[in-house]
């Protein structure tokens, strides 16, 4: 059965394919658009005047609604058990994130929790952020694991995914994260070692990630140490990820494009020369504003990154220690407020170019045919209210694969 979604103020399409660089300005907004959907997916899109003419099926009125593509969160860490306030309280007295990871906090602390906790209460939890992401327009989630950093519970993350991926309507892509911190007391060289013999086999077995990913940082993993991780990754059929010049400039996004990652996340620190390198590669540029945000950091330099040619994404970085929120209209004022975005390009940003970060922009991201019919509508007409109303959730309704899951 078809269905026309009509009355429509603006359709902001995001058609066309990943957008790089200057092409990110445009958004490919229909005025008075319309769009058709039928088992699931998009099979027209035009305005109300083209799309009405001669149809006899149902129609759905928009009610004057500014329509976006969903939103893709494609960088998470939303599995897992505890909470880290007292480290927040510090870094606001002055400490930095470096800082209290040195003296054996961080990280650490979350896997000593999510160890602890049972698979179902990892599980319950991670559906609750879920069903708060939905509510603000995600669509598609990657998620990643990392608060393991054994075996045995790096497998309890995956099994958790493996539940989401099954039970969830939005589009769960998961990450294998086993080089997410160094574990208590080990050793650096050793423990990729351990996740080049056992880990990435074993997460490669499950067939529930298909991405693997490390964090290239002082304090974490090295460059070298990282090549030597996702070389065996690769050969293990994961796409690759890289954590790269969060906090220091690492040599996490030259190596990631290198080594053809999908994406390299973070990049606040990152230098003039790997951003020109990213401009001709098609390793997508994912920032993360809520993150700078959260440690009070100089966001990431998404006007340079867009001037040298960069395909950008955003995202969320959900987790309990440098970023413990995933709101997407605070993240939307964030773009273009502080990282002089135009709304154009956030939206971008937040859905075809992050459905490119997850490797799935030919299947949704767009509002385009043949794409998963994955739709939000908005209380509001024009989508330069989205970072006018800061930080505030004009959300309507959201729809996955053509149902309606919210409001
Ligand atoms: O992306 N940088 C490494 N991982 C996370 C932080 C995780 C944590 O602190 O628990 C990040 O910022
Ligand atoms: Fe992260």
């Amino acid at each position: 059965m078809q269905v026309l979604y009509r009355n429509i103020s603006q359709l902001v399409t995001c058609r066309g394919g990943v957008r790089r660089g200057r092409a990110m300005a445009d958004a490919a907004v229909v005025e008075d658009g319309a769009f058709v959907v039928e088992n699931g997916q998009i099979v027209k899109v035009g305005t109300r005047r083209e799309l009405e003419q001669g149809y006899r099926g149902e129609s759905y009125d928009c009610g004057g609604a500014l329509v976006t593509p969903g939103f893709v969160d494609s960088h998470t860490h939303l599995v897992f058990a505890g909470e880290r306030s007292e480290e927040f309280l510090w870094r606001l007295r002055g400490d930095s994130y470096l800082s209290i990871m040195e003296r054996g906090g961080g990280i650490v602390n979350t896997v000593d929790a999510t160890r602890a906790a049972s698979e179902e209460e990892l599980f319950s939890q991670a559906q609750k952020h879920l069903a708060n992401m939905r509510k603000m327009g995600v669509t598609c989630a990657e998620i990643k694991t990392g608060y393991g950093l054994d075996t045995k519970a790096e497998l309890k993350q995956i099994s958790v995914i493996r539940k989401l991926q099954e039970s969830e309507k939005m589009k769960i892509v998961g990450t294998f994260m086993g080089a997410h911190a160094l574990p208590r007391g080990a050793d650096a060289d050793e423990y990729i070692d351990e996740c080049i013999r056992e880990s990435l086999p074993a997460a490669a077995e499950t067939g529930v990630c298909e991405f693997a990913d490390i964090f290239v940082e002082k304090g974490a993993f090295s460059a070298g140490q990282a090549e030597r991780y996702l070389g065996r990754a690769k050969q293990l059929g994961f796409a690759l990820k890289v954590h790269a010049d969060e906090m220091t400039p690492s040599g996490g996004t030259r190596l990631g494009i290198r080594l053809g990652a999908k994406s390299v996340d973070h990049l606040l620190k990152i230098r003039d020369e790997d951003i020109a390198l990213l401009g001709r590669s098609d390793t997508v540029a994912t920032v993360l504003p809520l993150t700078a945000f959260c440690l009070g950091e100089e966001y990431a330099p998404a006007r340079k990154l867009i001037e040298g040619g960069a395909a950008v994404a955003a995202a969320s970085d959900f987790n309990p220690g440098s970023c413990c929120t995933y709101s997407v209209p605070l993240m939307i004022a964030l773009m273009c407020i502080y990282m002089k975005m135009s709304v154009d390009e956030a939206l971008c940003a937040l859905t075809i170019n992050g459905a490119a970060a997850c490797g799935r922009d030919k299947v949704l991201g767009s509002i385009e045919c043949g794409k998963r019919a994955d739709f939000v509508l908005f209380d509001c007409k024009k989508r330069e209210c989205l970072p006018y109303y800061s930080g505030l959730n004009l959300v309507k309704s959201v729809f996955i694969g053509g149902e309606k899951v919210h409001g």
